[in-house]
This record gives structure tokens, C-alpha cells and sequence, in this order.
């Protein structure tokens, strides 16, 4: 059996084409245009070219964005009056700050000043208790779209077991909250989990958060399985000297047991921009007492 492969490319684009529409007709009638705001610290190549990316979306969707350059010694203090301007400024409805900030700032400060009504990102304490009580939260960008991609696959997710492989507080532990939410039976297994491959064996569906090339083995999955790859991993390439992106799971093998896969590239990383964006129309819609319907 070969898989089908889950299309996160065209998932993104039909969330951006939703949400550009809403966009619109919220200006149309008159109200608040979605801001997003970006602090990026320092000059990470790969940040950069993150930030670069979310603001040409949010852009092409019609939202405001705004972006606030740091240096690299920038201090702690200068931050979190950034984020203090940030938090009391109406055309800004979501604040991301970049990840990773230079050792000097401690990022949980950062984060925790944040508004949790603008943490588009979900990390903020707040947002992260109200997902597990099942409370309104804005819920962490990747496993969210994760989510998306999920239910589009297989609709109702009640009683399905899900081993989610990987515990990190931006992926594994929301990913595994979200599923609970939608009532699958839920493990998290991590690296201390005693075997591994047979706990994977049980799942319908298989989420590989662990940013390890191509741990998860093609008869580590049960034949008709969801698998969904969050890693991105960038290791040597077939000719000397380049490159290439894989995922958590050997895709090759994979492909051939499981029932549908997201590839890397072009399955799970796509989404997370369009989650952002969703996140920030849901927070902006939020703050102005304005009804926020599910897109996808
Ligand atoms: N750095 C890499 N991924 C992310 C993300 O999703 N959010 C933030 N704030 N920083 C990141």
C-alpha cells in the first residue's frame, strides 16, 4: 500500500485564502484591521528568513504587520518595555516574539509579559492552562496545524489512539492536548519511553515531534495509519557539499505502511504560518467583542 500524502502546502493556501476573505469583509464593514507584530532579536539567519515570511503573508491576508528589529546585545529591560508598548497598542492584536532570544534575556520573562489576549503564539502560561482546562485559548501555531490537517484527513478523531512522540512545551504537550480535546486516546512517549517502536505499533495516529532525521522506522507504524512529521531536519545531501530537509520519520519507508503522511517539506511546515495568522484574526476579532467562526 502507498500512502497518500497530505498536501500542507494546499491546506495553507485554502486557511490564507479563508482568512484573507474574512479580512476583508471585517474591513468592508468597518472594522479593526488585524495587526501582528514581530520582535526579532539579533540576526539568526534562520530567524530572519521566519520573520521575513510571516510578514509577507500577513500582508498578503490584508493584515497590518509591524516589525521590531533588536540587536543582538539588546538587554532584557529594553524587551519587556517593548512588549509593555506592544501590549497597550489597539492597532496590534498579536505579539510573536522570535525564539531563540540571546542568552542574556530569560525568553519565559519575555513571554510571560506578553497580553496572553494578543499571545498569538499560545506560550503564554495563561493560554497554555486554558487549552488543558478547555478553556478560550489561542493554542501554539504547529500543533494546531497539525490539527487541521488531521481532521481534514479523518474527521472525527473520538476514540482514535494517538501516540505523540515528543514531550516540548511548543509542540508535544499542546499537540496531545488538542487530541484530548478532540477525544483520542492520548500518549506522549518521549526518550526515557521503554520501546519505543511498540508503542508507535498501536497508533492510528502518529505525530513525530522529536527533531531526530528519520528516528521513526516504516515498521514502526500500523499498516493504514495517519502520520504526521513535525520535524525539520537538515542533513547531508546525495552530492558533497549540499544538503537536504527530512523529517522525523523515514518517509520512504513510511509511505508504504501508513494510510496518509505529511511529507517534509510540504506537510506540517506550511501550516504553521497560516495558524499564526488565523491566531491573530481570532485574537483581534476577540478584543473587539467580535464573533470568531473556525475557518478550516
Ligand atoms: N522560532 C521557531 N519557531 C517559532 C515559533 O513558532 N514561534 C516563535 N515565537 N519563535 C519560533
Amino acid at each position: 500500500m502507498t500512502a497518500k500524502i497530505i498536501d500542507g502546502n494546499a491546506v495553507s493556501a485554502a486557511l490564507r485564502e479563508g482568512l484573507a476573505a474574512r479580512v476583508a469583509k471585517l474591513k468592508a464593514e468597518g472594522g479593526p484591521t488585524p495587526g501582528l507584530a514581530v520582535v526579532l532579536v539579533g540576526s539568526d539567519p534562520a530567524s530572519q528568513v521566519y520573520v521575513k515570511s510571516k510578514q509577507k503573508r500577513a500582508g498578503e491576508v490584508g493584515m497590518n504587520s509591524f516589525e521590531h528589529l533588536f540587536p543582538e546585545t539588546a538587554s532584557e529591560a529594553e524587551l519587556l518595555a517593548k512588549v509593555d508598548e506592544l501590549n497597550a497598542d489597539p492597532k496590534v492584536h498579536g505579539i510573536l516574539v522570535q525564539l531563540p532570544l540571546p542568552k542574556q534575556i530569560d525568553a519565559d520573562k519575555v513571554l510571560e509579559r506578553i497580553d496572553p489576549a494578543k499571545d498569538v503564539d499560545g506560550f503564554h502560561p495563561v493560554n497554555v492552562g486554558r487549552l488543558a482546562t478547555g478553556g478560550p485559548a489561542l493554542v501554539s501555531c504547529t500543533p494546531l496545524g497539525c490539527l487541521i490537517l488531521l481532521k481534514r484527513e479523518l474527521g472525527d478523531l473520538a476514540g482514535k489512539r494517538a501516540v505523540v512522540v515528543g514531550r516540548s512545551n511548543i509542540v508535544g504537550k499542546p499537540m496531545a492536548q488538542l487530541l484530548l480535546r478532540e477525544s483520542a486516546t492520548v500518549v506522549i512517549a518521549h526518550s526515557k519511553t521503554r520501546d519505543l517502536p511498540a508503542e508507535c505499533r498501536q497508533a492510528d495516529i502518529l505525530v513525530a515531534a522529536v527533531g531526530r532525521p528519520e528516528m521513526i522506522k516504516g515498521d514502526w507504524i500500523k499498516p493504514g495509519a495517519t502520520v504526521i512529521d513535525v520535524g525539520i531536519n537538515r542533513v547531508p545531501g546525495a552530492e558533497p557539499g549540499k544538503t537536504k530537509l527530512v523529517g522525523d520519520v523515514a518517509f520512504a519507508e513510511a509511505v508504504e505502511v501508513a494510510g496518509a503522511i505529511t511529507p517534509v517539506p510540504g506537510g506540517v511546515g506550511p501550516m504553521t504560518i497560516a495558524v499564526l495568522l488565523r491566531n491573530t484574526l481570532e485574537a483581534c476579532c476577540r478584543q473587539h467583542g467580535l464573533p470568531f467562526e473556525e475557518i478550516l
